[in-house]
């Protein structure tokens, strides 16, 4: 029998209406749209409004959307990953939440936690239960609710983040699609320069510390983009070097979306086509965690059979990888 390899075969996606735009965000921090344009690429984010609804509201969105377009079973469904850095709760999966209300009740489900690589890393585990030959359906969702953790009196964080959630599904492929290769890292060190102090098991919420507005998350700008910046093209040329791959052989990048600039020096240091790189971090900021299936939603009626993706991502953590993916099907 021939190699399995883990291939996705549909992709789906949810976007809260509401859109936090520049013009918006002057009226509420000292900050303008020619900064965040120039500085960002950003232009507008979506943000989930409404009381009580968490990433799960958006994460069962994208898989619904997911399941209707492939009109597929849910209790096909054999494992639900949700790739997150907001669950809704602690103590409770936001993936057995998600996977129950969208009907895949045979499925087992985790959440994964890796800031802005969640997903990366969710397409690396997603792979090995394909390719272990015992999975056949396994839904891998990135979802976030970012503005749950954002003060939107931080001109240095709020114009950056959005809401919003893709999903794909990985199943068995007897081509030789779907993942190629993955070269996936992390660094403890990183995590001074960008968290939510508060709020976790090190240190509990206390009244202080949220009037204080420790519970926000705070990132250093600089240093991570110095950060990302090196590392995503180093592992992102790597990847390359070791598929014995050139800029004309890739179809894509699809690069996690926090600043158009990080993805543009990426794209520079492997010398890739700036058509070839894909964006839409203008319509969203950062999903965190959805960044990457967001751009395979947006992107998919251009994708064909055989066109090679290279994949990477770069968040808190620090955590960063590249992965190659042989795309598997035309729309
Ligand atoms: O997804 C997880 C990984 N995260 C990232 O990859 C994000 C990485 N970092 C970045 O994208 C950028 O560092 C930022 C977009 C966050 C900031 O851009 P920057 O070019 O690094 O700006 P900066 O923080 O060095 O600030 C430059 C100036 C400062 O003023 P002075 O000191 O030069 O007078 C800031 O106070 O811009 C000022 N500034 C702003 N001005 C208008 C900072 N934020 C704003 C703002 N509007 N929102």
């Amino acid at each position: 029998m021939s190699k399995i390899t883990a291939a996705i075969t549909g992709v789906g996606a949810y976007l809260p209406e509401y859109k936090l735009t520049n013009q918006i965000l002057e009226t509420m921090v000292d900050t303008n749209d020619e900064w965040i344009t120039t500085r960002t690429g950003i232009k507008e984010r979506r943000i989930l409004k409404e009381d009580g609804k968490g990433t799960s509201y958006l994460a069962i969105k994208a898989a619904q959307d997911l399941i209707d377009k492939k009109g597929i079973d849910p209790k096909d469904i054999e494992l639900v990953i949700v790739a997150t850095a907001t669950p809704d709760m602690k103590a409770a999966s936001t993936a057995a939440f998600t996977a129950t209300n969208i009907g895949a009740t045979n499925a087992f489900s985790f959440d994964l936690e890796a800031a802005c690589s969640s997903f990366l890393f969710g397409m690396s585990v997603a792979a090995r239960y394909i390719e272990s030959g015992k999975y056949k359906n396994v839904l891998l969702i990135g979802a976030d609710k970012n503005s749950s953790m954002i003060n939107y009196k931080d001109r240095a964080t709020c114009i950056i983040f959005g809401d919003g959630a893709g999903a794909v599904l990985f199943e068995p492929n007897h081509e030789g699609l779907g993942l190629q290769d993955e070269l996936l890292r992390s660094n403890g060190e990183g995590r001074e320069f960008l968290h939510a102090q508060y709020g976790g098991s090190s240190y509990p919420s206390t009244p202080e510390a949220i009037a204080e507005g420790k519970h926000f998350v705070f990132q250093e700008g600089k240093t991570v983009f110095k950060n990302a910046v090196f590392n995503m093209a180093d592992v992102t040329e790597r990847i390359l070097e070791r598929n014995n791959l050139t800029n004309d052989d890739i179809s894509w990048l699809a690069a996690h979306q926090a600043n158009k600039r990080i993805i543009e020096a990426t794209a520079n240091r492997v010398s890739l086509d700036p058509a070839k790189v894909m964006m839409n971090i203008h319509k969203y900021g950062n999903t965190t965690s959805a960044t990457l299936p967001l751009l395979l939603h947006d992107y998919e009626s251009q994708l064909k059979k055989d066109d090679k993706i290279i994949f990477a991502a770069f968040g808190g953590g620090f955590t960063w990888g590249s992965i190659y993916l042989k795309w598997a099907y035309n729309s």
